[in-house]
């Protein structure tokens, strides 16, 4: 089956605004005939005629809601950055199959976090605490330049406690709503971390020192 006639079209949306859009991502939003996403991403896109189902706590619902829907035209859903970085995406194709679903890459949240401060991130480890607190070995120690996905109440708490404390000599940024009006990208004491409130939207950046100088 060629790409273009797979029903499922899984499109990266970017960190959140709509200027970090691509144009792949508009033209294929623009042939949706139902489109699925968060409500938020779905809001990006008000003129679309096309059916639209909310991704809610529940992503067993909105897969359910997929497999209803094949054979009804265009099937896209929305991702929140790159589809190949811990999203929906993964449990999309695992459901209906790689040969179904057609996906075209987004901005991630990471590549602009890391492009806030003006560093490149080839060399960076990734980590997602976004979902719950991540299981992690020693060889994080290797990398000087680490991510992570910290959009969860307790995700600070869990890098200030449990990963910070072996990563020596090292600057944290906290990088929140990215990309948005609201953008904030500060750096901060690594002690003060764990008692932080961040944005459901932040990635935190652990860079050793000597990288930045
Ligand atoms: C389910 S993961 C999705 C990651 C996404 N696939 C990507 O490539 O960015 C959700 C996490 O993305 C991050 N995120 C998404 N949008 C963001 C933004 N505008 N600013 C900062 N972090 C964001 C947060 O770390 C959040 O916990």
């Amino acid at each position: 089956m060629a790409a273009e006639d797979r029903p499922i079209v899984i499109v990266g949306c970017g960190p959140g605004s709509a200027k970090y859009l691509t144009l792949a991502a508009l033209e294929a939003v623009n042939s949706a005939d139902v489109l699925v996403g968060a409500q938020r991403l779905l809001d990006l896109f008000p003129g679309i005629a096309g059916m639209r189902i909310p991704v809610e706590k529940g992503i067993e619902k909105a897969l359910n809601g997929i497999g209803r829907h094949l054979g009804d035209g265009n099937i896209v859903v929305l991702v929140t950055g790159d589809p190949g970085l811990f999203s929906l995406a993964r449990l999309v194709v695992k459901r209906f199959g790689r040969r179904n679903c057609r996906v075209i890459p987004g901005i991630s949240s990471v590549q602009a976090a890391f492009a806030a401060i003006g560093l490149d991130w080839g060399d960076a480890a990734i980590i997602s605490a976004h979902k719950k607190d991540p299981e992690i070995g020693t060889d994080w120690y290797r990398y000087d330049k680490i991510a992570v996905l910290g959009g969860r109440e307790s995700s600070l708490r869990w890098i200030g406690e449990r990963l910070l404390p072996d990563q020596g000599n090292r600057r944290v940024f906290v990088c929140e709503n990215l990309t948005l009006e609201d953008e904030t990208v500060r750096e901060i004491d690594p002690e003060d971390l764990s008692e932080l409130v961040a944005s459901p939207r932040t990635v935190v950046l652990i860079i050793e020192r000597n990288v930045l100088e």
